[in-house]
């Protein structure tokens, strides 16, 4: 990570800290640990979700297959322009991940075979949660794949637990992955194949 990224990151934290949800761009093991588990070799389109400063893209770039669709969404102006820089190659859509089906209309791309999600999750509200993870549904493949990153402490608070439950009722398959403790804060991942249903949250499930 450049110094560059760094101080952007942490400056971007400080003034937006609910939309960031991190002091700290994710480590290196965190990035390795979030590209294992797709399929790489039969993945042919893949959206990222909050690249942030770049941390994960470039692991993603040299996972897939020549030929594959990537595509980027950050919600950020100032991360935009900085990931702009630092892969002048990548589509980066400066918008929020509900918007996720237009930006596939717009790069041509059909169904989505992966979704690299590093959002922050228990920092949403309850309708974003379940906006964004309907939009990620409707554009992901039958058998499409869904990481998402999310962080230890945040497993205590109502946002962490919403999304557990939500991850279980919208996909076939989830697991989760060893904790990363090399990075600040420590973090896991939720790795989910074949999206079933849209979150069609009932009363009840909504705490
Ligand atoms: C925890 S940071 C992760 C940044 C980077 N991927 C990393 O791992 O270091 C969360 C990122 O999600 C972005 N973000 C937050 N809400 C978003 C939304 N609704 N749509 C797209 N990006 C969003 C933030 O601007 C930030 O870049």
């Amino acid at each position: 990570m450049t110094a560059t990224s760094r101080s952007n990151f942490q400056w971007e934290f400080v003034r937006q800290p609910s939309t960031v949800g991190a002091i700290a761009a994710s480590s290196v093991f965190l990035a390795r640990e979030m590209v294992r588990g797709f399929d790489w070799q039969r993945i042919r389109t893949v959206v990222e979700y909050g690249p942030g400063t770049g941390a994960i893209t470039g692991e993603i770039l040299r996972q897939i297959q020549p030929g594959t669709r990537y595509a980027a969404i950050e919600i950020n102006p100032s991360f935009v322009r900085h990931l702009r820089t630092r892969y002048p190659d990548v589509p980066v859509h400066q918008t929020s991940a509900t918007d996720v089906a237009n930006v596939c209309v717009k790069e041509g791309i059909g169904r989505v075979d992966a979704i690299v999600s590093c959002l922050p999750w228990a920092s949403f509200g309850d309708q974003l949660q379940s906006a964004i993870l309907d939009a990620a549904v409707a554009v992901l493949a039958p058998d499409g794949q869904f990481a998402t990153f999310a962080y230890l402490q945040g497993l205590l608070l109502p946002g962490g637990m919403r999304l557990r439950h939500r991850l279980r009722r919208c996909f076939a398959s989830v697991e989760t992955s060893r904790v990363v403790w090399r990075n600040l804060p420590p973090a896991f991942i939720y790795r989910c194949r074949n999206p079933r249903l849209a979150t069609g949250d009932a009363p009840a499930d909504r705490q």
